[in-house]
């Protein structure tokens, strides 16, 4: 290793934001290299309101790689970062900063440290997919230090082992993880299926119905889910296949009717499968349920689907509206059910500002 003084700090700041499943993946066939019993679809969300930033840095004078997320230090010691950081490490580069004199060699980076510090702008494990955002960002900026010449795809394998979801935060717009065959996960990753401006259309609004973390993570409740449930296997093996197909020529017509149905029908069918688990699982709760009542309600009074909702592991809805007058028409009608300072809801996360102009706020 070049660089006569052990005082240097290399880094690199990046930013990811989190992607909301359209076809849910949930239960795994691998808990260990994270391989899913079925293929899902995602929508990355805009970088400006909900992301991660990770700074990763790397120094002589570090005595063990450290990790803070939100401002407090965290275990590193668990298996699924360890093997993010392992993949990461057996692919990294040399790299050399001639201005600063500094040069790391492909071997050095396995006695080197690092210190790592993340942070989320929208509640951490409230069902807002928050580990995607960060296993991706993370893998994401190692891989810049570490001058590793993977593409997207081949670091999403990476990101997957961190959390499953996180394989799809490597790209924007439409993507698809590709559950794959081989046993050792090489062909488990995630693809793009079109980019952010295919359907800029959309307006995804999110109200937040509680931010505290949820009390049943997706991690158990997707193993207690594959122990369990019999209707899992029919999803994932009759409904799923068909579903994806389905998703990815609406999305290739921009078929906001098609995408609208398999959206609310494929969140319905996950949260089945989550009834349907022993002990049963609630994500949900009764001011989610509401909200589904008024978008379907709303949705059939019209001759076509305004809008598409879809919750996660969360009571949060996802609310996702054809273009942007629809959008604020949906906060107005929001607003209405829940007025500001209601006791149901915490708040909104709305994708484009603007958007609170038009609805006349
Ligand atoms: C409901 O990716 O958080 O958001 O792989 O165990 O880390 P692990 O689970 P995670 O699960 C996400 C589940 C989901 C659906 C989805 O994003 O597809």
């Amino acid at each position: 290793m070049a660089g006569e003084s052990q005082n240097w700090v290399l880094m690199v700041t990046a930013q990811t934001p989190t992607n909301i499943a359209v076809i849910k993946y949930w239960g795994k066939r691998d808990e260990t290299l994270i391989l899913p019993v079925n293929d899902s679809i995602s929508v990355t969300l805009d970088p400006k309101h909900l992301c991660t930033t990770t700074t990763v840095a790397v120094s002589p004078s570090f005595q063990q790689d450290r990790m803070w997320l939100n401002g407090k230090e965290i275990s590193l010691s668990g298996g699924r970062y360890q093997n993010c950081l392992r993949e990461i490490r057996s692919r990294a580069c040399d790299v050399e900063d001639k201005k600063r004199g500094i040069k790391i060699l492909k071997e050095d980076w396995g006695k080197l440290h690092l210190h790592i510090a993340s942070y989320n702008n929208f509640p951490t494990a409230a069902g807002l997919a928050s580990s995607a955002a960060g296993l991706a960002c993370l893998v994401f900026a190692l891989a810049k230090l570490m001058n590793v010449k993977e593409d997207e795809s081949q670091l999403s394998a990476i990101a997957r082992q961190g959390s499953g979801s996180a394989c799809r935060s490597l790209y924007g717009g439409f993507v698809k993880w590709i559950m794959g065959k081989e046993e050792n996960g090489s062909d488990s990753l995630a693809v793009q299926l079109a980019d952010e401006k295919h359907w800029d259309d959309l307006v995804i609004v999110i109200a937040v119905v509680s931010a505290r973390q949820k009390e049943t993570s997706s991690t158990s409740g997707m193993r207690d889910t594959v122990e369990t449930s019999l209707l899992l296997q029919h999803r994932a093996k009759e409904i799923v296949p068909k579903r994806i197909l389905q998703m990815e020529e609406a999305i290739k017509n921009r078929d906001f009717a098609s995408f609208a149905r398999l959206t609310c029908t494929d969140s319905n069918q996950f949260h089945a499968v989550c009834l349907d688990t022993c002990p049963p699982i609630f994500y949900m709760n009764d001011t989610s349920h509401k909200i589904i009542s008024i978008v379907e309600k709303w949705n059939r009074s019209e001759e076509t689907p305004q809008v598409a909702y879809t919750f996660d592991a969360g009571p949060n809805a996802v609310l996702i509206a054809r273009n942007r007058q629809t959008a604020a028409l949906l906060i107005q009608r929001l607003l209405y059910y829940f007025p500001p300072n209601s006791d149901d809801l915490d708040s909104y996360i709305i994708g484009d500002k603007s958007i609170l102009q038009d609805a006349g706020l």
